[in-house]
């Protein structure tokens, strides 16, 4: 643990790997690289099934100052918890996609319990003057079950993925329940101004809240601090990858399969608010439009599998492998073939090569809370001969990395259009608008995220007007 600094306690369902090893999800990367700085207990989902489940035995792996503890699920709780609450409720709500959620009491019950369990265990690993920091929609309720469980030092919360507006929130049953139990928080960090807006909003509109100065937020007698930490890469650790022998091989081994080509990258988990579909068509539009880029351009889309055990996801993969075979079949020559999915994960360094290989790095998602791909490819690129960015406007990413080429990624003629440019574009503007880049990928780091919601964690207290703990447990008893 670093010197000074009290014992940092990260909570999320994914825990590790700290190592380099082919990961996907923008949460894994950015706490792995904060934790390793800093040191402390990660604590989640073992990520195995057993028959007791939350009430397994505790597995705990130490790597470096880093205590990586998980417990494991039942198959009960696996469905209600992750495929059912928070992957078929919350995901597809808080991407705004209110027409792919499903809402059911059981699952909201499993998912409230599996919060619980999760609570209590984690309570008997923790002292008083631990700093608490739980991740993501996967455990709302767990600070305020934290405080059913006698903890009473300071726990904070980050969401990492989009707050919906609060029109769209409203429709899920337990909205008000989940907000109210995020009040428990001591501070609740959002990737952009308009996550932590929609956040404010909801308590001012549904729960009668409201703003103070200072990004706080009044509901009843509770003050919480609600503000805007865009997560970022360890900048300067991702360059360095991209300069290893391993980045090197796999940047040659692209650069010898596309020849003169340009290529195209886009990396994602296969999930639908990445907008691959769109991201298809209109690289199929670039090829009707902009003929002599037929046989000049190969598009690489690298798509882990994620959450394969759902429907939407196996529709999308189906969706997607048509679209890829209909887009081959219609332009493919002898030659050339002009797009290509592959679906393996990758490690760190060997990502880095394949993204310093790219002309043009398409992230295009429909919502995003930030994504990590974007400021991974700035990080990656040869100052000398940089890529282009095509970013899409609802991507979290899109506020920092101003010098992208911004798109709407509904409309195919505007990806088209920037593909287009992108491909076309002067080395000059290339260096320009990567300068830009680079230089807000290197300020805000996973290093900055990690310092500045933890600092304001620590000071919570004073901030929160003095409401403690204490007030909390008993204004909103079990
Ligand atoms: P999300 O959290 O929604 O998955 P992000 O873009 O924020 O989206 O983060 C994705 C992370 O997963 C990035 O760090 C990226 O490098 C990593 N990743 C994506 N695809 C792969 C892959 N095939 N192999 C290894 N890592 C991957
Ligand atoms: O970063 C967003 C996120 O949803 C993380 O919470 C999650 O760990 C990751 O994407 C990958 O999803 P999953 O854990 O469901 O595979």
């Amino acid at each position: 643990m670093a010197e000074g600094h009290r014992r940092l306690v990260a909570v999320s369902n994914r825990v590790g790997p700290l190592n380099d090893e082919g990961k996907a999800g923008g949460l894994a990367v950015g706490l792995s690289d904060a934790l390793k700085r800093r040191g402390g207990l990660w604590f989640g989902w073992s990520g195995n099934t057993s028959s007791k489940g939350t009430f397994s035995e505790a597995a705990t792996e130490i790597e470096g100052d880093v205590a990586l503890t998980t417990i494991d699920m039942s198959e009960e709780e696996l469905s209600g918890f992750y495929y059912g609450y928070a992957n078929r409720s919350l995901w597809p709500l808080l991407h705004y996609r209110l027409d792919l959620a499903e809402f059911d009491r059981q699952s909201d019950r499993i998912y409230r319990s599996v919060n619980q369990r999760f609570a209590a265990r984690l309570s008997q690993m923790l002292e008083d003057d631990d700093l608490v920091w739980i991740h993501d929609y996967h455990f709302f309720y767990m600070g305020s079950e934290l405080r059913q469980c006698g903890f009473r030092g300071k726990i904070g919360f980050f969401l990492h993925i989009p707050f919906c507006p609060p029109e769209i929130f409203t429709a899920l049953p337990a909205s008000h329940d989940i907000v109210r139990a995020m009040l428990a928080y001591d501070v609740i960090g959002f990737q952009t101004d308009t996550d932590r807006r929609n956040f404010a909003n909801f308590c001012v509109r549904e729960l009668g809240g409201e703003k103070l100065p200072g990004h706080r937020i009044r509901v009843g007698d509770r003050v919480v601090v609600a503000d805007t930490f865009p997560i970022g890469i360890d900048a300067p650790g991702y360059a360095r990858f991209a300069v290893s022998p391993e980045a090197g091989e796999h940047e040659e081994m692209v650069r010898g399969m596309v020849g003169d080509r340009l290529q195209i990258i886009g990396v994602d988990r296969m999930d639908y608010s990445k907008g691959l579909v769109e991201r298809f068509r209109g690289f199929e539009r670039l090829l009707e439009e902009y003929p002599e880029n037929r046989g000049n351009v190969q598009f690489l889309q690298v798509a882990p599998l994620s959450r394969s055990e759902l429907d939407a996801y196996v529709e999308l993969r189906r969706e997607l492998e048509e679209l890829a075979g209909h887009i081959n079949g219609r332009f493919a020559t002898l030659e050339w073939t002009p797009l290509q999915i592959m679906t393996r994960g990758f490690t760190r360094r060997a990502l880095a090569g394949i993204y310093r290989a790219a002309r043009v790095c398409l992230v295009t998602p429909l919502r995003d809370g930030m994504n990590l791909v974007a400021k991974e490819y700035v990080a990656a690129q040869d100052p000398d001969d940089p890529g282009v960015l095509i970013l899409s406007r609802f991507a979290g990413a899109r506020s920092e990395l101003t010098e992208a080429l911004v798109v709407n990624p509904y409309s195919t003629d505007d990806v088209a259009r920037a593909l287009q440019r992108a491909l076309t574009m002067p080395l000059e503007e290339r260096k320009r608008r990567w300068e830009q880049m680079r230089e807000a990928v290197f300020h805000g780091t996973a290093a900055h995220w990690c310092d500045s919601f933890l600092d304001r964690l620590e000071n919570a207290d004073n901030e929160a007007d003095g409401s403690a703990a204490e007030a909390f447990v008993e204004a909103h008893p079990s």
